[in-house]
């Protein structure tokens, strides 16, 4: 992918493209065209000792929802030697020094490295999370089958270009900050890359690909129009934190990488329409989410009846939602198990999200993932994907699971064969 064409942009979206299209040029012109001066530089020992504890940093919205950082660079890597005490020293120095270079916070760096089944496999050690698998009978995905994945967020693209690249070796000093170590000789790049972006008003930036029409509303945070992550159904840090065991304080992370069919949902339905299949055709009727999901504060409400009444729906109206289908997977004191940190991406310049979520277990997520599905409700008056919530627009491409340790075991974690992670509750 060459280098976007900087006339041809607003500020920001070439910025995004900067990113989608990483590397040293795309980086060299990201810092030419940011106009934010230095990033706050931090202190590893100020960061929390869960890698995935990213709330505390976050902003909110209007309504108090966190808001996500807006660029990510999902950054895959393949093991290249064994991991002695040298390379976890190696690995753990690099993540410091980024840590030194960027201050916790949204105009900072967050970050966090998972592994793969494939990495403790490669060990000899005895993998805490399952390895990657079809879902559902809808999809044929490829798996995330290299060894580890660096999840970088920012609200600023030319820190996550840049610290992906310093991460690599193929910069020096991240803003303005030496790395004491990089991944060379550990780490290398493996594919894919993936990138991507969330905000009021970016997808609508993108409506020059093929694949995104003129009708992504203009104030959307998602592609498919509406706001989401409210408060209310997320996950709080600890329901996803491992309680147990070797990687006690750590969590899991399922990636599963999807494409969007955005001309049939927005020129083919209309707003009733995508409201009663992404919520529930209570929240349709009763007109309760507004044009991108203003009206919904910090919950939606699907949680209980309305939940409750998916098969009713199915069977009465004909339609179900996406919302109300996930929200049955909750657990029973209407806690929901998952905390999700998706985001929208043009990768293969086409719109897709890579929807990113932690939970305790991996077993929770295929829980969810199951009752999103729906699967028992096709013939009860939807279809295997029609009026099946938002089935119909989605195209899963690939998945990979990953155990996320606790801060402090981070760095090439498991050092030798491990008879206490056996646990098929809990990592
Ligand atoms: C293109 C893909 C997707 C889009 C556009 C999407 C959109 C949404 C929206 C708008 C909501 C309601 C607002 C909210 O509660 O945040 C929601 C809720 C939810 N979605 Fe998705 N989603 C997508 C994929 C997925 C996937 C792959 C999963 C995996 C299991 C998932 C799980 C959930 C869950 C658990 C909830 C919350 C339900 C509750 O309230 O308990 N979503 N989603």
């Amino acid at each position: 992918m060459g280098l976007p064409d900087r006339t041809e942009y607003s500020r920001r979206d070439y910025l995004r493209h900067l990113v989608a299209v990483g590397g040293t040029a795309a980086l060299a012109a990201c810092l030419e065209a940011t106009e934010d001066g230095d990033a706050p530089t931090g202190d590893p020992a100020e960061r929390p000792p869960r890698q995935h504890a990213w709330n505390d940093a976050l902003d909110t919205d209007e309504d108090g929802n966190l808001r996500p950082p807006e660029h990510h660079v999902l950054l895959a890597l393949r093991l290249r030697t064994s991991p002695d005490a040298g390379a976890r020293q190696q690995v753990e120095t690099a993540l410091r020094s980024l840590e030194s270079a960027y201050a916790y916070d949204t105009d900072g760096l967050l970050l966090s490295v998972g592994y793969t089944p494939s990495y403790f496999d490669r060990l000899d050690a005895r993998s805490p999370i399952p390895e990657p698998d079809s879902l559902t009978s809808l999809e044929s995905p490829a798996f995330d089958e290299f060894d580890a994945l660096v999840h970088l967020a920012s609200d600023r693209a030319d820190v996550v270009l840049e610290a992906e690249q310093a991460l690599l070796a193929e910069t020096s000093e991240p803003n303005g900050t030496a790395m004491e170590a990089t991944f060379e000789g550990v780490f290398e790049r493996a594919e894919p890359r993936r990138t991507g972006f969330v905000g009021p008003g970016l997808p609508a930036e993108h409506t020059d690909l093929d694949g995104v029409p003129d009708s992504v509303p203009e104030e959307a945070p998602f592609f498919m129009g509406f706001r989401s992550g409210f408060a209310e159904s997320q996950a709080p840090e600890d329901r996803v934190t491992i309680q147990k065991g070797p990687y006690a304080g750590g969590t899991t992370t399922h990636v599963e990488s999807l494409d969007l069919q955005l001309e049939t949902w927005f020129e083919q339905d209309n707003h009733v329409q995508r409201v009663a299949q992404l919520f529930s055709p209570v929240h349709a009727a009763e007109e309760s989410v507004g044009e991108v999901g203003e009206q919904l504060g910090t919950a939606t409400g699907v949680a209980g009846e309305v939940a409750d009444e998916t098969d009713t729906h199915a069977r009465e109206e004909g339609v179900v939602g996406h919302a109300q289908k996930a929200a049955r997977a909750r657990d029973d004191d209407g806690t929901p198990p998952l905390l999700r940190r998706d985001f929208n991406t043009v990768d293969g310049d086409r719109p897709g999200v890579h929807f990113v979520a932690h939970q305790r277990t991996i077993a929770e997520f295929v829980r969810v993932r199951e009752a999103m599905a729906g699967q028992g409700l096709a013939g009860e008056g939807v279809g295997q994907r029609l009026n099946n919530g938002i089935l119909q627009y989605i195209f899963v491409r690939r998945r990979g699971n990953y155990l996320v340790p606790p801060r402090e075991k981070r760095a090439l974690p498991a050092r030798e064969r491990t008879s206490d992670t056996t646990s098929t509750t809990e990592p």
